[in-house]
């Protein structure tokens, strides 16, 4: 019989499976947890290349950015955003122009919003990438995946339960805590629950104790630090919890404020183009250590909407001088992408405290993936791929081949639409 593409994937990765039935399930489990091994996948880079390079050639791809709400017909009725809204057109550009350097001729710009069924239907679209942060209403970043998953349509992102986690700070940070990651101690607050209480016998004080502040007042779904505020002590909490709610109307977030360096990285799935070769890690790929270089009298690092990220702003790490830091943001990182059982790209805001102890502050399911630009604008991911060994373009085709991988080799069921493309391409 003709060895078909994804069944020769599936022999590659057979003897992991015959092997996992001479192991005890507490053996086996041990040794992913000790390791974060991703043993299914981690033999058959030369032939994933091939699978990928033939699905590029032939597949027609959408990269969808974020509909806007008052174009006609994009809506049935407008509602409210709780979080900021922003199109991602541009990015969702660079991205499109990088999947065609790789190769891929046939891919289209879509908006989300109500007509993306029928676009994708029309289009004949067989794999979707997903640079959007929703229309509108609610865990908007989780709708495009939601609507993909139900048209079965395959695509480069978190799956909706994963996006609406990450984008939910206070869910995001129950996730850390249950698994023992550091975050900052926090309380949420709806304005629905009438004025928050900061006084003695509250929920506020049973949280921070005889911690007298500061504090950090923000939305629970946010982005480019828009609405976060720097409170020095809890009478202004009550007042500033406030205003975010008026604006948000959603649940407001209070914390500790903590006062270090602050520092980003980034982690994806393991299987990475570098040097024009396919590779496959042993583990998540962490990459993109950088510094938010705030400035003396800056509290919260300062909005891209009103100051542009640039070289000055953000510092790439020396792998040699902070390999203690760096190693330690990879430990954040990897117990993060294991815990929670991730599957793709996401950057983490990570921030000191006065002693140097890191806290993860939040996870962004879509970072900015601008491509770099002539005058010196940036993006956090894109200051700190040079350190991998790795341009714009490497970056784009690895989420993409691993994102493929993850679908043959642990959701076969949701890749319907690229095994017939490989199998017309074997025919
Ligand atoms: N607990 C905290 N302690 C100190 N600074 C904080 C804290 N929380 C937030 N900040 C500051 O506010 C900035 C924005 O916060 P956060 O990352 O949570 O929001 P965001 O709007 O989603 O940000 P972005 O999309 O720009 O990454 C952080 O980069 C940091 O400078
Ligand atoms: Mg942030």
């Amino acid at each position: 019989m003709k060895n078909f593409p994804l069944e020769s994937a599936m022999a590659d990765v057979a003897p992991v499976h015959s092997g996992l039935k001479s192991k005890t399930t507490v053996q086996h489990l041990r040794e992913v947890k000790e390791d974060f091994l991703t043993p299914r996948r981690s033999t058959r880079s030369s032939e994933l290349l091939g699978q990928v390079q033939r699905l590029i050639s032939k597949m027609r791809v959408a990269v969808i950015y974020g509909g806007d709400k008052t174009c006609e017909g994009s809506v049935i009725y407008q509602t409210h955003n709780p979080r900021s809204w922003k199109s991602y057109e541009t990015v969702a550009a660079d991205i499109k122009n990088s999947l065609e350097r790789a190769g891929c001729q046939n891919v289209v710009l879509l908006p989300d919003d109500m007509n993306l069924g029928e676009r994708l239907r029309e289009h004949g679209i067989e794999m979707a990438w997903l640079n959007t942060g929703g229309v509108q209403g609610y865990c908007a970043v989780s709708h495009a995946a939601a609507t993909l998953e139900m048209l079965g349509v395959p695509y480069v992102g978190h799956e909706p339960l994963s996006a609406g986690i990450l984008d939910s700070k206070h869910v995001f940070k129950r996730q850390l805590a249950g698994a023992g990651v550091p975050t900052a101690r926090f309380i949420t607050w709806h304005g629905a629950q009438g004025p928050l209480n900061t006084g003695p016998d509250s929920h506020f004080s049973e949280v921070f104790e005889s911690y007298e502040g500061p504090f950090i007042v923000k939305p629970v779904s946010g982005r480019a630090s828009l609405n976060v505020e720097f409170a020095p002590d809890h009478y202004c909490v009550e007042q500033l919890a406030a205003a975010v709610f008026e604006k948000t109307e959603n649940h407001v977030l209070i914390e500790q404020y903590l006062g270090g360096k602050e520092y980003c990285v980034a982690i994806c799935g393991p299987t990475i183009m570098r040097d024009g070769a396919l590779d496959r890690l042993d583990r998540p790929f962490t990459f993109a250590h950088v510094e938010r270089v705030l400035a003396d009298d800056e509290r919260i690092f300062t909005s891209m909407d009103q100051k542009p990220i640039t070289g000055d702003r953000v510092r790439a790490m020396d792998p040699e001088k902070e390999s203690d830091v760096i190693a330690e943001l990879d430990h954040l990182a990897q117990m993060t992408f294991q815990q929670l059982d991730l599957e793709t790209l996401i950057r983490l805001d990570v921030r000191a405290d006065e002693k140097g102890r890191l806290y993860i502050l939040e996870a962004n399911p879509k970072p900015d993936l601008k491509a770099p630009q002539q005058d010196g604008v940036t993006s956090l991911i894109v200051e700190g791929l040079l350190n991998a060994g790795m341009s714009y373009d490497d970056l784009i085709f690895s989420l993409l081949a691993d994102r493929i991988d993850v679908l043959f080799s642990k959701r076969r069921g949701s890749a319907n639409p690229l095994i017939n493309l490989l199998t017309h391409c074997e025919g």
